[in-house]
């Protein structure tokens, strides 16, 4: 696979890589290095524009292909390079270097990571946003279907972040970003692949988000959605005039950002609304007679399903094992105490 480095330092211009146009400190990103996968479009040339020009250090990934990760950069438009280029022409002495190899590989996650580490001595950021779509109905996807778009979505962002991880320990600093999906939190029709994949990022960021704690490194997930390749056919017009991929930015930089402490996070944005989810669980049905193992079990959970399912007053948001473990033992010490 053709490996394609560029490193551009403008040797003219003095002038500051962006001025902050009001009054307040401008969130800036000087000295920081930052990988951005899939970067050559959509969201994540965004990311790379806006990094940028705040002073980062960009590594922009992008394997080129078409929107179900056909072709690549060898037999199509160099998207990487593109970025790279634009971003010279507008901020000279910004420093980016490109890489068009595909993330679903150890050996490339590892040279990318390389990279970065040749050209600009660490990596601070990692933005896993490279993605493909393969949407087909359940019953006719294929197993290439599957395991093409987790390959890319979570076994990318696996490799790209273990190729960090270890860096980023060393150094006591790191922000890393899983990009999921409305449609591993809700489904959605013809994307089991990219459904479970999606959600599987989920998961592989919380626990990131609780081993990193110790390194200093946060992990937190963003949901976007945003007029792009990705989305061409699927948003209508008057939608999509409204999703500008550039509103996404501001909220991943702040996620990346060495004044942002948040990690484990789950948040959205979409067009200029920004949000945040959290798992809540019902107060649930305690059920003592099970325990003794009565053949009337399952018409018991039957009886009582209403009490499982419904949320009221006793529902709590859980974002942690610990809340969820401290709030079941509570239930089932006030049950003990009752008898
Ligand atoms: P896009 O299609 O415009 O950009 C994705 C980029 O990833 C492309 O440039 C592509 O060449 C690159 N890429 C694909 N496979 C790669 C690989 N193996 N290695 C390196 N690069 C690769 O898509 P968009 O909309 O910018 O999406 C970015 C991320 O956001 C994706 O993970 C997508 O699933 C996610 N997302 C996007 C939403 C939207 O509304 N646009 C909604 C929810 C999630």
């Amino acid at each position: 696979m053709r490996l394609c480095i560029r490193y551009l330092i403008g040797q003219t211009s003095q002038r500051c890589l962006a001025t902050a146009s009001t009054n307040h400190q401008q969130l800036r990103f000087d000295g920081r290095t930052a990988i951005i996968t899939g970067a050559g479009r959509g969201l994540g040339r965004e990311y790379a524009l806006l990094l940028a020009s705040r002073g980062a250090q960009v590594l922009i990934n992008d394997f080129g292909g078409d929107r179900s990760g056909k072709g690549g950069a060898d037999l199509l438009e160099n998207a990487a390079e593109k970025v790279a280029d634009e971003i010279a022409s507008k901020w000279p002495e910004a420093k980016v270097a490109t890489n068009c190899e595909s993330v679903t590989y150890s050996d490339n996650a590892r040279r990318i990571v390389e990279t970065a580490l040749d050209k600009f001595g660490r990596v601070d950021i990692l933005i896993n946003n490279a993605g493909i779509l393969r949407d087909r109905s359940f019953g006719k996807m294929s197993l290439d279907d599957w395991d093409h778009v987790h390959a890319v979505h979570l076994r990318g962002s696996y490799l790209m972040s273990k190729a960090c991880w270890s860096h980023m320990c060393k150094q006591q600093y790191g922000k890393i970003i899983m990009t999921s999906s409305t449609s591993g939190l809700y489904g959605n029709f013809g994307q089991a692949n990219y459904s479970a994949a999606k959600m599987g990022l989920v998961g592989l960021s919380n626990t990131l988000a609780i081993e990193g704690q110790r390194n200093n490194i946060t992990c937190n997930t963003i949901v976007p959605m945003a007029a792009s390749r990705m989305t061409h056919d699927i948003l209508p017009e008057d939608v999509a005039k409204k999703l500008n991929p550039a509103y996404v930015a501001p909220l991943v930089a702040w996620l990346c950002h060495e004044n942002c402490t948040e990690t484990g996070g789950l948040f959205e944005a979409a067009g200029q609304w920004y949000g945040r989810y959290k798992l809540q669980r019902t107060g649930g049905q305690y059920l003592p007679g099970l325990r003794e193992g009565n053949d009337d079990s399952v018409e018991q959970i039957s009886k009582h399903w209403r009490e499982i399912c419904h949320f009221d007053q006793r529902s709590i948001q859980v974002d942690s094992f610990h809340k969820h473990l401290t709030h079941l033992l509570q239930t089932l010490e006030t049950d003990d105490n009752s008898k």
